[in-house]
């Protein structure tokens, strides 16, 4: 497939805003400046469409956005969303901002009709923290798929890649999930992500 057009369609913090298409879902989610919004951007291939930032705590709302993708073979087209979520784990956000993120997050991934798979990042340059494996634990043990993503692989060597991928791995506590290295600016990693659309597309 490619990725023929996307657009912003909407933001919310409540179930009541979620747009009504029923469209399947790829949600993002992650610490807070681990590259959520810069992997949509080259994903998309449209700059600037999820806003980036080197602050963290840039995106403070779930907001989705409509892609349409072309399968290569028959020339159809196929609309789905993505959905990029708030960071978390950001030390700076106050408290009670801290318990209304978990809160309409959790409303999110527990009540969305249309999410299909999460992809959660993690920065490939460091071990996961303890937020990032809560959040692991939370979405495995509520059922909801998910595809770990290491961000940012062009700030490391390509021999550490590897090194850095089983590090994760050990770190979440698991020996046979896939995670995927990626890098926005290069846009290594898109293909695999691509191929892994496709098959949801499919289905
Ligand atoms: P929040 O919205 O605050 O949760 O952050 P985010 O996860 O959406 O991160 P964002 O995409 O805004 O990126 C944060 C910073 O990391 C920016 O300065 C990006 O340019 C940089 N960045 C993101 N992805 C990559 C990458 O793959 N490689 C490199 N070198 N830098 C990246
Ligand atoms: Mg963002």
């Amino acid at each position: 497939i490619n990725i023929i057009r996307a657009k912003y369609i909407a933001s919310a913090v409540k179930k009541a805003q979620y747009p009504e298409e029923r469209l399947k879902e790829i949600a993002f989610i992650g610490r807070s400046n681990v590259g959520k919004s810069s992997l949509i951007n080259s994903l998309t291939r449209v700059h600037n469409l999820a806003r980036v930032s080197g602050q963290p705590g840039k995106t403070q709302t779930i907001n989705f956005y409509e892609l349409t993708a072309r399968f290569n073979e028959t020339g159809k087209d196929k609309l789905f969303h993505l959905v990029d979520l708030p960071g978390y784990g950001y030390a700076k956000t106050a408290q009670t901002n801290r318990k209304q993120w978990a809160k309409f997050i959790e409303e999110y991934f527990l009540h969305s009709e249309h999410l299909q798979f999460v992809c959660q990042l993690i920065d490939i340059r460091h071990e996961p923290m303890k937020s990032d494996k809560e959040m692991f634990d939370w979405l495995i043990k509520n059922n909801i798929p998910v595809l770990i993503i290491a961000t940012k692989a062009d700030k490391i060597s390509r021999g550490a890649v590897n090194k850095q991928i089983a590090q994760i791995r050990k770190s979440l506590g698991v020996k046979e999930i896939d995670i995927l290295p990626y890098s926005s600016p290069k846009k290594q990693g898109r293909a695999e992500l691509l191929n892994v659309i496709y098959e949801m597309l499919v289905d």
